[in-house]
């Protein structure tokens, strides 16, 4: 019964949950490739660390469905190992906290101090390899920037909270705008990252939102699966106790039969 109750709350939710998913618009751009010089497609290293190109980019993305703000601007990296365990422990709390400790950086190798000896702040590879890629945001000529909700400060907090997966999205700012269908917007960013020396992907993501966050089927299929498995173990259970007794009962009928036969 408790199964039951539980499966037929679930299964719905799941269904919600899927739905509302559905409506999640998504643009992605993927720029690393598509910002590199054409003249330079086979060398991007140099071209990355080479100060005197200019790592401006523009970016056509067409609106495939009405989107309404607010709208999430994430950027997204691929094939980023942030969870490698020299580079998590590659951070000195202490120095972070406290503008004085600036002297602190144990912990930091191979980031700790400049060719002169003195400290980096912020020191660690974490701080030292900070996203910083920026966009900026045209529709028809007028400007729709995001707000970016973070300080730079904030910044480098919610890039220090070091994800677990190596593919992962973090949030670069929200457009309060409502964006139409087959409309073009322009992005100008700024490539600054360097992902070609592993290999890495860089996307751009816009993002509307649902009461459930962003495009994410895994509750649905969550709920979804366990309720079906609970409606199962009713039914299951259901069976076992009615069919069940009934042939103990008529095997324990036949085997008093053979006795009364026998005697
Ligand atoms: C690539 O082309 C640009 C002009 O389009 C030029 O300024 C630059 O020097 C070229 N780079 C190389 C490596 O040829
Ligand atoms: C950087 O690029 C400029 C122009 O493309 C080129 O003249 C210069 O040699 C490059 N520098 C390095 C270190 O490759
Ligand atoms: C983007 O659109 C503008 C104007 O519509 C155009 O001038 C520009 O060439 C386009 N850029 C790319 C990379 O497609
Ligand atoms: C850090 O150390 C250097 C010398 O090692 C010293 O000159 C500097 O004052 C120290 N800074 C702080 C904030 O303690
Ligand atoms: C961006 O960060 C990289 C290191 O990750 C650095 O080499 C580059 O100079 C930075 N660019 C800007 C514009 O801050
Ligand atoms: C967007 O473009 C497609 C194909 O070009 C067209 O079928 C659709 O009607 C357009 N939508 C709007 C709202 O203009």
């Amino acid at each position: 019964m408790v199964f039951f109750i539980v499966g037929v709350i679930f299964v719905p939710i799941g269904v919600v949950s899927l739905l509302a998913a559905r409506d999640v618009v998504e643009i992605i751009d993927r720029y690393d490739e598509a910002c590199v010089p054409s003249n330079m497609t086979d060398n991007k290293l140099a071209y990355i660390q080479n100060e005197t190109i200019s790592k401006e980019c523009i970016r056509n993305l067409t609106v495939t469905k009405h989107m309404k703000q607010p709208i999430f601007v994430y950027y997204e990296l691929d094939n980023f190992y942030q969870n490698h365990r020299r580079y998590v422990k590659s951070r000195n709390d202490a120095q972070l906290r406290d503008k004085r400790k600036a002297n602190q950086t144990s912990a930091c190798e191979p980031e700790k101090t400049t060719a002169n000896g003195q400290p980096i702040v912020p020191c660690g590879l974490i701080a030292w390899s900070l996203f910083n890629d920026t966009y900026s945001f045209t529709r028809g000529g007028a400007t729709l920037d995001p707000e970016i909700p973070l300080s730079e400060q904030e910044d480098l907090i919610v890039w220090m909270r070091t994800a677990a997966l190596p593919t992962f999205r973090k949030l670069y700012g929200r457009i309060y705008f409502d964006l139409k269908e087959n409309e073009t917007i322009t992005v100008r960013l700024s490539n600054n990252y360097n992902t070609y020396s592993f290999g890495g992907k860089k996307k751009l993501v816009l993002s509307t939102a649902t009461w459930l966050g962003g495009k994410n089927d895994f509750l649905g299929f969550a709920y979804l699966i366990v309720g079906g498995f609970c409606i199962f173990l009713a039914f299951a259970f259901t069976l076992l106790y009615f069919i069940k007794p009934r042939k103990l009962g008529d095997h324990n009928y036949l085997s008093w039969n053979r006795n009364s036969a026998g005697r």
